[in-house]
Parts: structure tokens; C-alpha cells; sequence
């Protein structure tokens, strides 16, 4: 892929507080010139352009970045990587972050990914995949409990339950269409571990950690995700070794020998086991929130990294934190994760010291920033250590700070980082 030598026009396919996170950093780089968001959010229209264009029209993506003459395009979520639009843009010769529609099947199948897994001996739960709910629910029946029920394909983070007993399990299943997939429950802390790859190679961002259930102490249902930090003390330099060597070298491997050549950011989500890191699923993009986190510590210009993931040359581009610690709490709309409240104005939405204010779920009406529902912020803070990070997120959250009507957020991200240091 030709990339050219003047500075670059960006366009970032999403509208979470991942897709924020990403066009901000970008917004740093020496060697970008224009951002554009599709659709983005109110956010991301202080860092670029916003464009009316849903994630999952990938024609008229295309078709976007080759009028407007785009130089690299940055996809954010799952959807429209599975749709197929790295190979879209391939055949308009138009240079793309991200997996191909084949190659994104290691999050988008279940099943394709634990198959993977278990003919490469990589390390994750046993499992056995099913075609329907009544093989299922017979293999269920002789299993000890808890199981892990898990839809083949993508469900909005809807598609897993951790069951104690037959009743549960049944009643979710029931709920479920298409393939199943039912596993051993593993136990152990959770680390979200991102790296970007060209197919061969791969740079490894800093370990984070995902805080998925509504409520404190990891009560509640779970949710996209309620806040993230970086680094993640219980994640050792010897750890990282493991997982790279264990887990990322061979799936790239894997990937490229059975012709599904993997370029992109991939992200095993993993639970450390006391038999070691283990590969609970992958996904074929960037975590949200723990991007806000992540794009907090980054030292480097993000540009690079993106570039040398299109060119090959992840081997040559290293990636650079900053010391110190980042944490993000979502505020979410009331009533998430089920039905939510919408059009609800924001307050304090201005310039924090060393605290971003990504946006997820917000938009303009008359002029005027709204929370939309869902996630609707992410408070984002950098500090010298995690316990200055959480003071400084949590300072300004609030009646002084930042507050809309019923916002709910998790009081105790990162206080599993304090407990580990
Ligand atoms: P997944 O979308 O596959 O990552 O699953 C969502 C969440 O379900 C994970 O973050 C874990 O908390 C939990 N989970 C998934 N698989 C397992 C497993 N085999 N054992 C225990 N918990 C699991
Ligand atoms: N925060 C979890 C995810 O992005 O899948």
C-alpha cells in the first residue's frame, strides 16, 4: 500500500469514546493534517469533522475516503470490520486499519477462534460447539456447573452467561440464535491485551484492565465496559513475556498459515489462571474504554504505529508509554445497560488538568452537547501513580464537575490495581 509523503487526511470509522480517544491522539501528530469521524459524536467535532455516515455503510465509507482523497483509514468497532470493509477499501486501493472480513472471524465466530485455538495449542477454556440449542442443553445436562454459555456470533456483548446451574443455562440458551458454544469457567483476575500487527509482526500496548458488570465490586449486569486503567500492576514484564510468547506470536502465526493473514490491532481478552494467561475470546479491534486509558499513557505518535501496521513494519516501530498510571470511569446514561434516558443536558464540560473527557453517547441539539444514552463520557486521567489517577478522574466527577441528570457510574475502578501494587 502507497502512503504519501505529505501530511496525512485520517478517517476514523466509529462514534464511542474509543473513536474519541484515537482522533485525540491523532489530533497530536506532527504528520496528520485533517480528521475526519464517521459518524463521531459531539466529542470528536473538537478534534475534526464530523461526517454522516453510519459505520456499517461501507460503500459509502469508501466512497468518502476516495473523494476526500483520505489517506488511511482507522476502523474503531467490530461491525463493520465483519462486514467486510478492509476488503472494500483493498479493492479501491484505499490504505485501511484492520482485519479483513476472514480474518475478522477470529471475533466474529466463536467457534472459528476456539477451533483455532485448540489445533495451535494456544491456551484457553475447554469447550464443545454446538449446531443447535437441544445438543446443547443435552450436553449442559452432564456437565458440572458453573458452565460458560456463549452465542457463536456477535451479540453485543449479550452473548455470554456464566451459569450456576441447568435452570440458568437453559433459559439463556433459549434466548439464543444460531451456533452455541459452551466452555469450562475459568477463575482468575481479567487483563485486556492489545497489540498491532501487520500479520507477522507485532508491538504490544500496555496491559489494561476492563471493568465489565453495572455495579461495585463487579456486581450487577454486565456492560461494554464501566472503566479501564493502565498499566495493570499484576500484569509483570515477565507476564507480558508469557502472553506474547504463549498467545500473540502463535495466533498471528496461526492466522497466516490458514490463509487469514492478520493485520490490524488484535486484542486477546485474557484471564490469568493459576495454570497461567488464558485466551477467554479475541477481538479484532481496540477495547472500549480501556483505549481511553491506553491513548493517555501513549508516549509515541499514534500515526506510526497505524502506518507501520498497513506497511509491514511492525517489526521497526516500537511503541512508548508514558510512566505513570491512567483511569477511566464511564458515566452512562440512567437506566443503562437496559433502556435508557435520552436528551439530558451536560454539565462541566470543560478543560480539566491532566483529565480528558472522552465522549461516547453525546450529540448536539440547538448547539447544545447532550447525552444521547448508553455510555455517555469517559473521565480520563493521567497521574504519576493509579492512586493519583482514580483522585484526579473522580475529582471531577460531579455537582463541581462534570454531571448530567441520573448519571451512573462504578465508584471503584482501579481499586483492584491499589489491592495488587
Ligand atoms: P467474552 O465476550 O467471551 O469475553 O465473555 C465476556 C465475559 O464473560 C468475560 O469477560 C468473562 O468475564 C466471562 N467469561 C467468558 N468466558 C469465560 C470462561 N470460560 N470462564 C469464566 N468466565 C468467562
Ligand atoms: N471493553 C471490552 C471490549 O471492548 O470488548
Amino acid at each position: 500500500m502507497k502512503i504519501a509523503n505529505h501530511k496525512l487526511k485520517i478517517l476514523i470509522v466509529g462514534s464511542g469514546g474509543r473513536e474519541h480517544a484515537l482522533g485525540w491522539k491523532l489530533s497530536q501528530s506532527p504528520l496528520v493534517d485533517r480528521i475526519f469521524f464517521a459518524p463521531g459524536n459531539a466529542g470528536t467535532s473538537t478534534v475534526g469533522e464530523n461526517v454522516a455516515i453510519g459505520v456499517n455503510e461501507i460503500g459509502r465509507l469508501a466512497e468518502f475516503a476516495e473523494k476526500q482523497q483520505v489517506d488511511l483509514t482507522m476502523v474503531g468497532p467490530e461491525l463493520p470490520l465483519t462486514l467486510g470493509i478492509v476488503d472494500e477499501f483493498n479493492k479501491k486501493n484505499l490504505a485501511i486499519v484492520g482485519p479483513t472480513k476472514k480474518a475478522s472471524r477470529i471475533e466474529s465466530s466463536k467457534i472459528f477462534a476456539k477451533k483455532l485455538m485448540k489445533k495451535y495449542r494456544i491456551p484457553t477454556a475447554e469447550f464443545a460447539a454446538f449446531d443447535d440449542k437441544k445438543s446443547a442443553l443435552a450436553y449442559i445436562g452432564k456437565s458440572r456447573f458453573p458452565v460458560v454459555v456463549k452465542a457463536d456470533g456477535l451479540y453485543a456483548g449479550k452473548g455470554v452467561a456464566v451459569c450456576s446451574n441447568f435452570a440458568q443455562a437453559k433459559s439463556f440458551v433459549e434466548k439464543l440464535t444460531g451456533k452455541i458454544v459452551v466452555e469450562e469457567c475459568l477463575v482468575g483476575p481479567e487483563v485486556s491485551f492489545m497489540v498491532a500487527t501487520d500479520g507477522v509482526n507485532f508491538q504490544s500496548f500496555l496491559p489494561s484492565q476492563d471493568h465489565k458488570r453495572l455495579n461495585d465490586n463487579d456486581q450487577g449486569p454486565n456492560t461494554g465496559g464501566m472503566g479501564a486503567y493502565a498499566p495493570v500492576p499484576i500484569a509483570s514484564q515477565k507476564l507480558i513475556g508469557r502472553i506474547e510468547k504463549e498467545i500473540v506470536a502463535p495466533i498471528i502465526k496461526a492466522m497466516k498459515k490458514e490463509g487469514c493473514l492478520y493485520q490490524g490491532i488484535l486484542y486477546p481478552g485474557l484471564i490469568l489462571t493459576k495454570d497461567g494467561p488464558k485466551v477467554l475470546e479475541f477481538n479484532c479491534r481496540f477495547g472500549d474504554p480501556e483505549t481511553q486509558p491506553l491513548m493517555t499513557m501513549l508516549k509515541s505518535d499514534l500515526l506510526p504505529i497505524l502506518l507501520s501496521i498497513v506497511k509491514g513494519t511492525a517489526d521497526k516501530q516500537k511503541i512508548i508509554f508514558k510512566p505513570g498510571a491512567s483511569v477511566c470511569v464511564v458515566l452512562a446514561a440512567p437506566g443503562y445497560p437496559g433502556k435508557y434516558a435520552k436528551n439530558l443536558p451536560i454539565n462541566g464540560l470543560n478543560d480539566y488538568k491532566d483529565v480528558a473527557v472522552f465522549h461516547a453517547g453525546t450529540g448536539f441539539k440547538d448547539k447544545k452537547i447532550l447525552a444521547m444514552g448508553g455510555r455517555v463520557l469517559g473521565i480520563t486521567s493521567y497521574g504519576r501513580s493509579i492512586k493519583e489517577a482514580i483522585k484526579k478522574a473522580y475529582g471531577v466527577i460531579g455537582r463541581k464537575g462534570v454531571w448530567f441528570r441520573g448519571m451512573v457510574y462504578r465508584q471503584d475502578i482501579a481499586h483492584k490495581a491499589i489491592k495488587n501494587l
